[in-house]
């Protein structure tokens, strides 16, 4: 299963609760990116631009292939074509975790490790061209504003 949403989103703490719940391996992809390069996520930004990162993003997709795992992704990664196309073609559950702006704002506006997370303004920015590519992608969509235990029942009801 991959978890694609949002910053703030909670698509690493769902991950791992549903991985223990499913007995599944959980991969969280923006650590993987920090593996495999030896780079802390706001380094990668400065060094190669979000280009550079959206490139690493899609080798660590491409690394975990059709892996039975719960896979936690960046809030960007359908962003990037190559990476859309790739989470698209797996044979396993795409989710969406769905919030409403405000809600995921308020989460993430303190976070020094998002180098995205710039003014408010850019930030609903963001929010509004993605809605669309999560709902494009997804196969489920499910509503995340609620507690981590209630989205992983969610989740788990989808079968
Ligand atoms: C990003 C989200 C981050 C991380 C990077 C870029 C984005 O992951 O991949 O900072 O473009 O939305 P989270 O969604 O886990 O915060």
């Amino acid at each position: 299963m991959i978890l694609i949403g949002f910053m703030g989103s909670g698509k690493s703490t769902v991950a791992h609760s549903l991985g223990e719940r499913m007995n599944l391996p959980v991969i969280d992809l923006d650590k993987e990116v920090v593996r495999m390069t030896g780079m802390e996520i706001p380094e990668i930004f400065k060094a190669e631009g979000e280009a550079g990162f959206r490139k690493r993003e899609q080798e660590a997709l491409v690394q975990i292939g059709g892996a039975r795992c719960i896979v936690a992704t960046g809030g960007g990664v359908v962003t990037y074509e190559p990476s859309c196309k790739l989470l698209e073609n797996m044979e396993v559950p795409v989710v969406y975790l769905h919030a409403d702006f405000e809600t995921l704002y308020a989460r993430i506006k303190n976070d020094s490790n998002r180098p995205l997370v710039k003014s408010r303004e850019q930030v609903r920015a963001l929010y509004e061209q993605r809605l669309r590519i999560y709902r494009k992608t997804a196969d489920h969509e499910i509503d995340c504003s609620a507690s981590v235990e209630q989205v992983v029942s969610s989740i788990l009801r989808i079968g």
